[in-house]
């Protein structure tokens, strides 16, 4: 990298990762901690992971999150996002706060502060207490009280210190995970139970964020949105319609609550009609509609390609919003082939565009937006570092379109890479790499920084590159 600077970003912007907490802690049943839905589902059915990985074998940044935040400190960050685990701050969700985790996430938060690391706290990243759960989890409206009461404790505990909290990391995921596509727990299909789960999941948001200014603190408060742009095979207005449609259910479904607290018509029509609509209360609608967020985080990863419904599902299938669209596979497209997900690059560029001109320009950052490898270690070199250049290519290509959108107004403060280190990831456990940090799971947990961990420290000193 020469000093000449082409892309250059504002001098505060926020240069960093984020994680969440099942992902890295570990520890997964110490110190009080109780089950969420992972820790159960593994122990289950532990062949739904990659290699049989479960949820206790991850990073273990619950004993090493000093090295590890000096490390991100090595590597230029000035913030960091990372998830408060429920069931370790709350035994089963509701109750008795849990000593020895505030414990560790004062220290945590603390340590952060002292190495010039600003925290950025997420409440609910995927997981659900189990005892929750057997009660029905988000279907069931007590969950969302609990919630707002695990907010609360979060909020009075760290909010002295933190003052970016996010209720959410993409919450569209437990939904279609969940209730409609078998990939989390409890892998049931049924899209009645995943609309009220996506109801009382935003309910809870609007609910934190009241609670949150009702404290009078100085801080923001956000969600973070996993954000498709979903586009046309053509511009036939069968296809378009598909498209609209797609990001009807997959974007404005929790973008248009969050931002402007409405729903978009598109789809409360279509629940009409085909009798979906949530359980809720008249006052709910005045709750969202009055508790909108400050901050958005976007989780960019791909693309959605849409064409118009070729075949109409077979009458017994159960309902689904696939119904009104099919997936298109553009011909050509640049595909990460570990993880199956298209590059598109620009797709980040019309999401900020997007929030310009349609979501009253509100401020946001880049809260995920990364590569999944599998085999890293076959890119190691002679002096043990990983040589990811794909991963600075990526990461380059899509910031150059961020300081594009930055250059025609967008209100776009950040960039946060996933992950700050190889991380458990769900069912996929360790398959895919994603880390600026890679993780020896055979030498316990050891850590190197990658190249594009030195690479990105340049970009963040320089603020461009
Ligand atoms: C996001 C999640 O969906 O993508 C992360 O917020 C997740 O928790 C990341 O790890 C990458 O997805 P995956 O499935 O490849 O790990």
């Amino acid at each position: 990298m020469t000093n000449d600077i082409k892309y250059k970003f504002p001098v505060d912007f926020w240069w960093g990762s984020s994680a969440s907490a099942t992902q890295t802690e570990g520890a997964a049943d110490v110190d009080g901690k109780g089950k969420n839905i992972w820790d159960y589902w593994y122990e289950i059915e532990p062949h739904r992971f990659f290699d049989g990985v479960g949820p206790q074998d991850t990073s273990q940044f619950y004993t090493k999150y000093k090295e590890d935040i000096r490390l991100m400190k090595e590597i230029g960050h000035n913030s960091f996002r990372m998830s408060i685990s429920w069931a370790r701050l709350i035994h089963g969700g509701t109750g008795e706060v849990n000593g020895k985790a505030v414990k560790f996430y004062n220290n945590v938060i603390d340590e952060m502060i002292a190495n010039g690391i600003e925290p950025f706290v997420n409440l609910f990243h995927f997981d659900m207490p189990l005892e929750l759960q057997e009660k029905g989890g988000w279907v069931n409206r007590e969950t969302v009280e609990a919630y707002v009461n695990y907010a609360k404790t979060a909020f009075e505990l760290f909010g002295d210190r933190v003052s970016k909290w996010f209720t959410h990391n993409e919450p569209i995921v437990p939904v279609e995970g969940g209730y409609m596509y078998d990939f989390h727990y409890p892998n049931e299909v049924n899209f009645k139970k995943a609309v009220q789960v996506a109801f009382h999941s935003i309910l809870a948001s609007a609910k934190a964020i009241k609670e949150y200014k009702a404290l009078g603190r100085n801080g923001e408060i956000g969600i973070i949105l996993n954000l498709t742009p979903s586009y046309p095979r053509s511009q036939n207005p069968e296809d378009v319609k598909a498209s609209v449609l797609a990001d009807a259910f997959f974007n404005r479904s929790f973008l248009d609550p969050s931002v402007k607290g409405t729903f978009p018509k598109e789809l409360t029509d279509i629940l009409k009609e085909y009798n979906y609509l949530p359980e809720y209360q008249k006052e709910d609608l005045e709750i969202i509609a009055g508790n909108t967020v400050d901050l958005l985080g976007v989780n960019y990863y791909q693309p959605r390609r849409v064409k118009a419904k070729e075949h109409m599902p077979h009458l017994d299938a159960p309902f689904m919003p696939d119904h009104f669209f099919d997936n298109y596979v553009m011909p050509g497209r640049k595909m990460n082939p570990h993880r199956g997900w298209e590059i598109y690059e620009k797709g980040i560029y019309d999401i900020l565009t997007n929030l310009r001109e349609n979501y009253g320009n509100i401020p946001c950052f880049i809260s995920e937006n990364g590569m999944g490898v599998e085999g890293e270690e076959k890119f190691r070199d002679d002096n043990g570092m990983i040589q990811d250049d794909y991963r600075i290519e990526f990461i380059r290509d899509h910031l150059q379109w961020v300081h594009k959108a930055l250059e025609e107004g967008a209100n776009v403060k950040g960039y946060h890479m996933w992950t700050f280190m190889d991380n458990w990831s769900w069912s996929n456990a360790y398959k895919n790499r994603y880390g600026f940090v890679s993780v020896n799971l055979d030498k316990d947990a050891e850590r190197t920084v990658k190249k594009s961990g030195y690479w990105f420290k340049k970009v963040a000193e320089q603020n461009g590159f």
